[in-house]
């Protein structure tokens, strides 16, 4: 099959456009004929794409595990997934991903793809709706009301953290450059602070969720904006445990998870219009290298997806 394998430890120029066995479905595995994948251009630096969960090094990985395709065959034991049936999917990381025409997903990490979306759409879903989910639902308990101070808002987890809070019943408050505003508003977020301009933290009190997704300095200087009780969540960078207990709040830093059940779920709001995904760019995998050197920028709206099929 034709796939992109890394070969060596580094950026966008170790990828190369190849031939690459094709895998086979063990037991208790499914192999999916893929048509598209989104790129998450940071994960040529993690570990987890160089080795296995147990650490063991991973010669010339397949990156790549947000998936859109068509389920080729099952392996022995799988009995709830049909061959021929339409699937999206986050694969976990530690195994050879999505950017290759097959890939292996296990049944707990697929879901039937939305129907109103199309294989590209649908790639371009399930790590950044998971990791907004998460971080709101799994680990800040997000309720109603709440006020919600979302840091990178236009980016690929950033516009699904907006209509999920949206969605929730929050106050949505977020940071992006100016030209993201307009299309920030459309998607849920009632102020927005340009962060070119302006300090968030000196217009921003009491919020009872901030989620990250820029990291460094943003973290630092979110402590204050935060009300007694409040949490940082942050996908980026761990935040002090230190600095949360003198400040009274709470952090967490996570990594996404897979899961079929979340993206049932994600993919209902989005069949009944409620939210939606959004697709900065397009590009042929053949030339996976350029849109990992495009992602790399960091001032993306939504995702960049890799076509795999026609
Ligand atoms: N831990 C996990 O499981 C997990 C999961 C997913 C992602 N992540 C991490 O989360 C980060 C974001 O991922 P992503 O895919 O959403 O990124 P992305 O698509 O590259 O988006 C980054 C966004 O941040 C904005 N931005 C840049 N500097 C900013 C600032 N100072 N203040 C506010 N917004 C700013 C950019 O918008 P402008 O055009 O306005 O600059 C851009 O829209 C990455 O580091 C990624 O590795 C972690």
């Amino acid at each position: 099959m034709k796939a992109i394998r890394m070969h060596g430890r580094g950026g966008p120029e170790h990828l190369v456009y190849e031939d690459a066995p094709q895998p086979q479905p063990a037991q208790g595995e499914v192999l999916v004929r893929i048509y598209a994948t989104g790129v998450i251009a940071t994960e040529l630096t993690w570990n987890e794409t160089y080795q296995t969960k147990e650490g063991v090094a991973r010669p010339l990985p397949i990156p790549g595990h947000d998936l859109s395709g068509v389920v080729e065959a099952v392996g022995p034991g799988v009995t709830d997934i049909t061959v021929g049936s339409e699937v999206y999917a986050l694969t976990a990381f530690g195994r050879d991903g999505a950017e290759a025409e097959y890939t292996i997903a296990l049944p707990t990490e697929l879901a039937p793809k939305p129907r109103s979306l199309d294989h590209i759409q649908a790639a371009s879903v399930p790590l950044p709706a998971l990791t907004a989910w998460q971080a709101f639902f799994d680990h800040a308990n997000l309720v109603e009301e709440q006020t919600v101070l979302i840091h990178g808002a236009a980016g690929g987890v950033g516009v699904f953290a907006v209509q999920l809070a949206h969605l929730a019943g929050a106050h949505v408050i977020v940071t992006a450059s100016a030209r993201h505003h307009d299309f920030l508003k459309e998607l849920g977020a009632d102020e927005i602070i340009d962060y070119n301009t302006t300090r968030f933290e000196d217009v921003v009190h009491d919020v009872d969720i901030v989620l990250d997704m820029v990291g460094g300095e943003i973290i630092e200087r979110s402590w204050n904006v935060l009300k007694k009780g409040g949490i940082l969540v942050s996908v980026v960078n761990p935040p002090s445990p230190e600095q949360a207990k003198a400040h009274g709040v709470r952090s967490v830093w996570f990594i996404v998870e897979p899961s079929r059940e979340q993206l049932i779920r994600i993919g209902a709001l989005i069949d009944t219009g409620r939210i939606r995904p959004i697709v900065e760019t397009v590009i042929p995998l053949s030339q996976a290298s350029q849109a990992y050197e495009q992602g790399l920028k960091g001032h993306l709206r939504g995702k960049i997806v890799l076509r795999v099929i026609n």
